[in-house]
């Protein structure tokens, strides 16, 4: 055994402002690369890719302008839009990124065109371009080479895309088609699909504004409608208007239908809410003097006349100067939080794009809610907080606070107006929860950590309690009909019967698990909210221990998480597997293996439910040997190991080393390993779809050398992978820094000092990094080869430690 030593005397004086200050000035953008996860494992093709956006935004940008691209392979669909190998459709102004599930958006549309021959301005594959050269992505900016020769390039503000058309000299015309009716497709019931719009023009065709309105897409729900305003710099030599028959996603295919055109200023699809309106659209050509066509769109949610008003915030035609105000907002508000120091480059790419990937939802539409008046925040694309509230939460809370606080306003909001918080939320609508309430762990987690500015926690709380009481209606999901997938938590009756979730209803093992972690939340915030509640919660936190089965055995260990009946038989299962591991499965996206680890709040009950420290760690072990995955779920998993890298229920798995005595280099190894086994600076260098940003917030964690245990203000020690890490904590100035010395020699931590005290624990807590006093934190690592056993001092706490 490797015994711990002294850290040599600290020499560090702690930093001062002035250089945090200085950092704004330099460019961090040139090591964001925009591809990184656009890519599956199959080069050139996005199936199975990190499905994130690479087009034109801002932090937390409104609008979001991109590239619709077709696949090759229309059985997956190109969630954010975008595949390496596709033919471009549309440049459009709306997306998600990251996402799996169905694709919503990729809306307001505008394709250039040279010629019309061949061309039915209703069939996308009658006019969609192959690309000619590789594509250039910038933050802020976009270019793509088309075969009939146009370059085309956009940028971003926050609520208006600009675009610029290079014609070439000899092309035949120069058109712009605006189809209304485009979409990001996918295949199956949840497809998201065109269901009415109107379109008005100038006179003279250089503007055009309306809305479209749209349906479905994986929240579910009914009709949403988008405004646009869209200028062009140069007047039309002519301006039609079109329109054809509805079509819908069971069409065949849409080569019977013929667009008839209009010389009117106007046309709708339909009466307002009919879902089998018309198509519509606009043709504007352009004269044969004209080179560049340069155009604007605004986008609202509110209103035609608020999309025109976006367009000032873009009062001139330079998309340079569009693209380089994205880059300083970028730098100034995101990439410049973090400064590393490193002389490695591929680490520098691989850390600032994944900052970035992290500031991309949900989308701040504060001021664009279209249902409700209010003066609190609002943010929408919520997708989903299944994914986010591990990493992607917990990191906006030490790195943006203001900004977490506008999104938990926003949350809270929504319960206020729409009865729940959302676990899933896109276009305006809640939808859909895969497991618990999620919400509650967002809210708990900012609570911890002091957040306020604000938040009015009184209903914050009580919006939790909505979570934890309150059945939600059942929507009757066809994927699983047995309880509410819209919002809240759709088997709370079983819950509240049980103190679990039976086999009767979906997902029953993942949900119970997730139960209890969500009623772990109302038990934190309510010691300070609701005192009265204390104990209702943290007794029923303990769910998932009436669901532990101590006599079923899977690869040698005993005891795992179960489908257990009302009369508390089980269900005959594997643990190894989830089956299908979709709605209806025992447990989602995760066997009960792995989710038989995720009980951060009481890991001293499971560490003794699975026998004792040692056959514990000997389990966890067993969780990264290759080849004993029981369950393939396509672009839901990665690698062979039952530690599954691609998705969210493993996010802490590789840490949980750190509540085993001495075990911490464990926890240093594995975190070592998964990241440079599975991700990169390649294009398919995350190991799954990145969520909304979680994939690449959980890689931020472990280049940093910390891991959040949510939903309490406990930080698990890593091993930082740079020199020198400067954190801005926020806008008022203080600072955590973190030193590695010796990390040349090894990834191991020797030893370390936290605000120049020895330290022995594995674990810090928030207020030794945000400190009461407001001064600046400082973590000093020692590394090298030696896997010394250093940390010999408690283990990081079980706050929701309940013996039943
Ligand atoms: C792209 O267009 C080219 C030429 O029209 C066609 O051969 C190819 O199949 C298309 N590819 C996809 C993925 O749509
Ligand atoms: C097409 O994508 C599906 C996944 O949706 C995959 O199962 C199938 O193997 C792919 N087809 C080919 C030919 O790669
Ligand atoms: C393009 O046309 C195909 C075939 O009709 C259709 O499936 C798809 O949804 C259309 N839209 C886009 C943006 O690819
Ligand atoms: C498209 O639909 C038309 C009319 O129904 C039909 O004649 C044609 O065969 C279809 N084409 C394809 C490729 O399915
Ligand atoms: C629209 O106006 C143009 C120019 O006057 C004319 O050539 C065209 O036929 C008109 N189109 C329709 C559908 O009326
Ligand atoms: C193109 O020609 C028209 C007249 O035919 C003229 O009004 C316009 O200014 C010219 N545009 C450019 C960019 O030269
Ligand atoms: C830089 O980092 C990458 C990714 O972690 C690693 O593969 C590479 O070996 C490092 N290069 C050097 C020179 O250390
Ligand atoms: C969100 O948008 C509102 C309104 O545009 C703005 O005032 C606020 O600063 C934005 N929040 C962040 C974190 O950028
Ligand atoms: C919080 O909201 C409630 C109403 O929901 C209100 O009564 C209370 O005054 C608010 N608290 C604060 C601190 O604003
Ligand atoms: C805790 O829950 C159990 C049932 O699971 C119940 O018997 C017990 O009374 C509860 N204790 C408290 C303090 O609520
Ligand atoms: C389980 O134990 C048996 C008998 O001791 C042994 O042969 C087998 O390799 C073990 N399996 C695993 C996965 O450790
Ligand atoms: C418990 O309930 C299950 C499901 O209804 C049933 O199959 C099983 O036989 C019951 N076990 C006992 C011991 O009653």
């Amino acid at each position: 055994m490797k015994l711990p030593r002294s850290c040599a005397a600290s020499t560090l004086v702690l930093l001062s402002t002035r250089l945090v200050v200085a950092n704004i000035a330099k460019d961090f953008t040139q090591y964001v690369n925009l591809f990184i996860g656009t890519e599956g494992p199959v080069p050139g093709t996005a199936y199975s890719a990190g499905n994130v956006f690479p087009g034109a935004t801002l932090p937390f940008g409104a609008v979001k302008v991109g590239i619709d691209t077709t696949r090759w392979n229309v059985s997956f669909s190109a969630n954010a839009g975008y595949t390496p190998d596709g033919n471009v459709t549309g440049i459009t102004m709306l997306h998600e990124s990251g996402t799996g599930g169905a694709p919503t958006y990729g809306l307001i549309p505008q394709m250039p065109l040279t010629t019309l021959e061949g061309v039915n301005v209703l069939d996308n594959l009658t006019y969609m371009q192959p690309r000619v050269a590789e594509d250039v992505a910038q933050v802020g900016y976009y270019k793509t080479h088309l075969q009939n020769g146009i370059i085309a390039e956009m940028s971003a503000s926050m609520h208006a895309g600009i675009m610029k058309y290079t014609y070439p000299k000899e092309a035949d015309g120069r058109f712009i088609l605006v189809d209304l009716s485009h979409f990001i497709p996918s295949t199956g019931k949840k497809e998201q699909w065109y269901s009415n719009g109107k379109l008005e023009r100038s006179d003279d065709g250089t503007s055009y504004s309306g809305y479209g309105v749209y349906r479905e897409g994986w929240a579910w729900g009914g009709d949403f409608r988008v405004y646009f305003c869209a200028q062009f710099d140069s007047t039309p030599l002519q301006s039609q208007l079109f329109s054809g028959k509805a079509t819908d996603p069971y069409w065949p295919n849409t080569t019977d239908v013929n667009p008839s055109f209009t010389n009117r200023t106007w046309i709708e699809g339909g009466t307002i809410g009919y879902q089998y309106a018309d198509r519509i659209g606009a043709l504007f050509e352009f004269p044969s003097n004209v080179t560049t066509v340069k155009s604007k769109v605004g986008m609202s949610w509110v209103s035609t006349d608020k999309a025109c008003q976006f367009l000032d915030e873009i009062p001139h035609w330079d998309l340079e100067e569009v693209r380089d105000a994205a880059k300083d907002k970028w730098n100034s508000d995101v990439l410049s939080t973090i400064d590393i120091t490193t002389t490695n480059d591929t680490q520098l790419e691989m850390f600032y794009t994944a900052m970035y990937h992290a500031h991309l939802l949900p989308s701040n539409r504060t001021g664009e809610n279209p249902y409700w008046e209010s003066d609190e925040p609002y943010y929408d694309d919520f997708y989903t907080i299944w994914d986010t509230f591990r990493c992607l939460h917990p990191l906006l809370t030490l790195i943006q606070p203001k900004a977490q606080i506008e999104i938990v306003r926003a949350m809270i909001d929504i319960w206020r107006f729409e009865r729940f918080m959302p676990d899933g939320r896109s276009r305006n609508i809640n939808g859909r929860v895969q497991g618990g309430s999620n919400s509650d762990n967002v809210l708990a987690d900012a609570y911890v950590k002091g957040l306020k500015g604000g938040i009015n926690w009184t209903d914050g709380y009580a919006a939790m309690k909505t979570n934890a009481e309150v059945q939600p209606y059942n929507n009757f999901d066809f994927e699983d009909p047995t309880g509410s997938t819209k919002e809240g938590r759709g088997a709370l009756q079983d819950w509240k019967q049980y103190g679990y979730v039976t086999p009767s209803r979906g997902r029953c093992l993942s949900k119970t698990v997730e139960y209890s972690l969500n009623d772990f939340s109302l038990f934190q915030v309510a010691q300070g909210e609701a005192p009265d509640d204390v104990v209702k919660y943290l007794n029923r936190s303990a769910g998932w221990q009436k669901t532990w089965a101590p006599d079923v055995t899977s690869l040698n260990f005993t005891g795992f998480l179960a489908p257990t009946y009302p009369n508390g038989s089980y269900q005959d299962y594997d643990p190894l597997s989830c089956g299908a591991c979709e709605w209806s499965s025992i447990s989602y996206e995760g066997v009960p293996w792995e989710y038989s680890w995720t009980i951060p709040f009481d890991m001293e009950t499971l560490i003794s439910l699975m026998g004792d420290p040692e056959k514990a760690e000997s389990r966890l072990d067993t969780m990264f040997i290759p080849g004993l995955t029981g369950s393939n779920q396509g672009g839901n998993s990665a690698g062979s190991t039952i530690f599954n890298p691609g998705n969210e229920p493993s996010f802490m798995t590789p840490f949980l080393y750190n509540y085993f005595s001495q075990r911490q280099h464990k926890s240093v190894q594995r975190s070592r390993e998964v990241v440079d086994e599975y991700y990169n600076t390649g294009r398919s260098g995350i190991p799954g779809n990145d969520d909304a940003g979680s994939m690449s917030s959980w890689l931020v964690w472990n280049m940093i050398g910390l891991y959040p245990v949510v939903t309490q203000p406990v930080y698990l020690i890593l091993a930082p992978r740079f020199e020198d890490v400067t954190v801005r904590l926020g806008d008022d100035g203080a600072t955590l820094r973190i030193k590695a010395n010796g990390l040349e020699k090894g990834p191991y931590v020797q030893c370390l000092k936290v605000n120049g005290q020895e330290w022995d624990k594995s674990w810090i807590s928030h207020e030794d990094i945000v400190r009461p006093d407001g001064q600046n934190s400082l973590l000093e690592f020692e590394l090298g080869a030696d896997r010394v056993e250093w940390d010999t001092g408690d283990v990081p706490p079980s706050p929701g430690h309940v013996q039943l």
